[in-house]
């Protein structure tokens, strides 16, 4: 176990990256955001069905393509959110999605840089790179002083 401030994997598979989402599950409390940054098929989706995994959320975990968000319950909730459709982040306003944002449940942000200076000041980052076909680069921070370990 190490506690830190930065985590950099470099994942082989999508296995593993849901293996992390799960692990990282363990540092989440009730009202966390975590923002997901990466271009298309870095791998946010599969990492945050590992995360849901490790909340106790079976199966159902897919990309809201065609809506901002889906809603998953267990012993927490967990909004879902995807901004790849955002044309604009004033499309944003006045839908309430502040009400999720800062609320207590688990709030997951793909496309975060969407939104950039809408995301709450106090968050993970998990920025995702294609290094090549299966490898990817994880880094895992958070924007405050707060103390995690997975
Ligand atoms: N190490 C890896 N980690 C995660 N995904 C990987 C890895 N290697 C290959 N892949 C493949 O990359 C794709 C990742 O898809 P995923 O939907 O998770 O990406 P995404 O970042 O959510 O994309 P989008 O921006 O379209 O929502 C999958 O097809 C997966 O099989
Ligand atoms: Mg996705």
């Amino acid at each position: 176990m190490n506690t830190n401030k930065t985590k950099v994997i470099i994942s082989m598979s999508p296995e593993e990256t849901m293996k992390l989402g799960e692990d990282f599950a363990k540092a989440l409390k009730q009202g966390d955001v975590v923002a997901f940054y990466g271009e298309l098929g870095s791998g946010k989706t599969t990492m945050i069905k590992g995360i849901c995994s490790g909340l106790g959320i079976e199966g159902g975990v897919r990309s809201p393509s065609f809506v901002f968000l889906r809603i998953y319950k267990a012993e927490n909730t967990v909004y879902h959110f995807d901004f790849y459709r955002l044309k604009k982040k004033e499309e944003l306003l006045n839908t309430g999605y502040d009400e999720f944002f800062y609320n207590s449940g688990i709030v997951l942000l793909e496309w975060a840089d969407r939104i950039e200076d809408l995301l709450p000041e106090l968050r993970f980052d998990v920025v995702m790179k294609i290094l090549n076909e299966n490898e990817r680069e994880i880094r895992i921070s958070h924007t405050g002083q707060r103390v995690w370990s997975m």
